[in-house]
């Protein structure tokens, strides 16, 4: 019998490991002295973002597991959408928690800043190993930030350190969310056509050409109608409706190749009525959903911190709000977000071909 069960019955406490729980908000190892009413708000919030966080990890290594793979049973997509929907509910009330930060006065947090010395949430192995798991790539950081180094140095001045370094080693070597994500969309039948089919590579560049005629036909209409209308002269509209376009062809044919795993994400979105599409596209909104609410956990963090600290330099030796409101900046799913930008009404889309290979399956 494990020396935390009282009889036959396990109890609520012993479940919960209350008694060690509620044990951890001394502040600091071993520490005696009492520690007032605002730093205990202070502790308990930043631990329940940390046990926030590891179920965020668990939810998104489960996501990533069931979509990892050269192929993904349909059955297993609302599952996957179950998991990231769960990231995206923490996230919210993760981003609403700052609020019960905030009923902390600036006065009331410099009392015990000092003694935080460079401690800070920039430490968080917890926080950097979710964004590798999802995909963050340190170029996308602010000025390249690499936190593998950051974390090597920590740990070679102290090896607390340590666990938190071993766990980003091992996530780096992990596939992220957003490979599996564009190996996943790369299979996607365009147009009734599959990867594996002979003529695979020419029916998708057939549907990306006529993709990209339907914009520029649009788009010839649209500046008519702006340039009659627009205060903004016919010489620059035209520029800016070309550069649309142009994007949209870098986009669709980086360095002049069809993009296969955009192309898929395109024709989910274009034709995302079409029965089969359902959960593909159910999944795709549920990996914006989850960025978007990544980006306002971020964002309601920030303007938290503007409140509390005003423009002074972060305990980690940040620029703090502006190094914050950076990081706001992240997108690690580019892709869903761009496609956004070349969508077109339906009524203007090229017709759909092999319309059976997106009906209802009776298997
Ligand atoms: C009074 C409350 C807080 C203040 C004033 C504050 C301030 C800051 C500042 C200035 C930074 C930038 C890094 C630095 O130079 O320190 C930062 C980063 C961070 N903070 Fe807070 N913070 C507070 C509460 C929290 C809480 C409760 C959490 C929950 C775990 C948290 C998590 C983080 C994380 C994860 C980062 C790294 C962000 C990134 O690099 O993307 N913070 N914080």
């Amino acid at each position: 019998m494990s020396s935390y069960t009282s009889g036959d019955r396990l109890t609520y406490s012993e479940y919960l490991r209350l008694t060690e729980l509620l044990d951890l908000q001394s502040g600091e190892k071993g520490c005696t002295r009492e520690i007032n009413n605002d730093e205990t708000h202070f502790i308990i919030i930043h631990q329940i973002f940390e046990l926030w966080f590891k179920l965020i990890l668990s939810e998104l290594r489960c996501a990533r597991d069931l979509l990892m793979g050269s192929h993904v049973e349909e059955s297993k997509i609302p599952k996957i959408v179950q998991h990231l929907n769960r990231v995206t509910e923490i996230c919210r009330l993760m981003a609403n928690q700052w609020k019960v930060m905030e009923t902390l006065t600036p006065q009331d947090f410099l009392v015990f800043r000092d003694k935080l010395g460079t401690a800070s949430g920039f430490e968080s192995w917890q926080m950097r190993e979710l964004e590798i798991l999802m995909g963050l790539k340190n170029n996308d950081r602010n000025k390249g930030m690499d936190p593998l180094s950051h974390y090597r140095k920590l740990a070679d001045e102290n090896p607390i350190y340590l666990q938190g370094l071993n766990q980003l080693e091992k996530t780096i070597k992990e596939p992220s969310l957003d490979d599996v994500l564009q190996q996943w969309l790369e299979r996607t039948p365009i147009q009734g056509s599959f990867i594996t089919d002979e003529n695979d590579q020419e029916l998708v560049n057939d549907f990306v050409n006529e993709y990209l005629d339907a914009m520029i036909k649009l788009n010839k209409k649209s500046l008519e109608i702006t340039s009659e209308h627009s205060s903004v002269d016919k010489k620059t509209l035209e520029d800016r409706f070309n550069a649309n376009i142009k994007s949209a062809e870098e986009y669709l044919r980086p360095e002049g190749e069809t993009n296969r795993s955009r192309a898929g994400l395109l024709f989910i979105e274009a034709y995302r009525d079409l029965p089969l599409l359902a959960w593909p596209r159910k999944l795709i909104d549920s990996f914006v959903e989850l960025e978007e609410s990544m980006v306002l956990f971020r964002t309601h963090h920030a303007r938290m911190v503007e409140r509390i600290i005003g423009r002074r330099v972060g305990t980690g030796g940040s620029s703090g709000v502006d190094y914050l409101d950076a990081t706001t900046k992240y997108r690690i799913f580019k892709d869903l977000w761009g496609v956004r930008t070349i969508l077109i009404k339906n009524s203007a889309l090229p017709p759909i071909k092999n319309q059976e290979t997106y009906g209802f399956s009776n298997k």
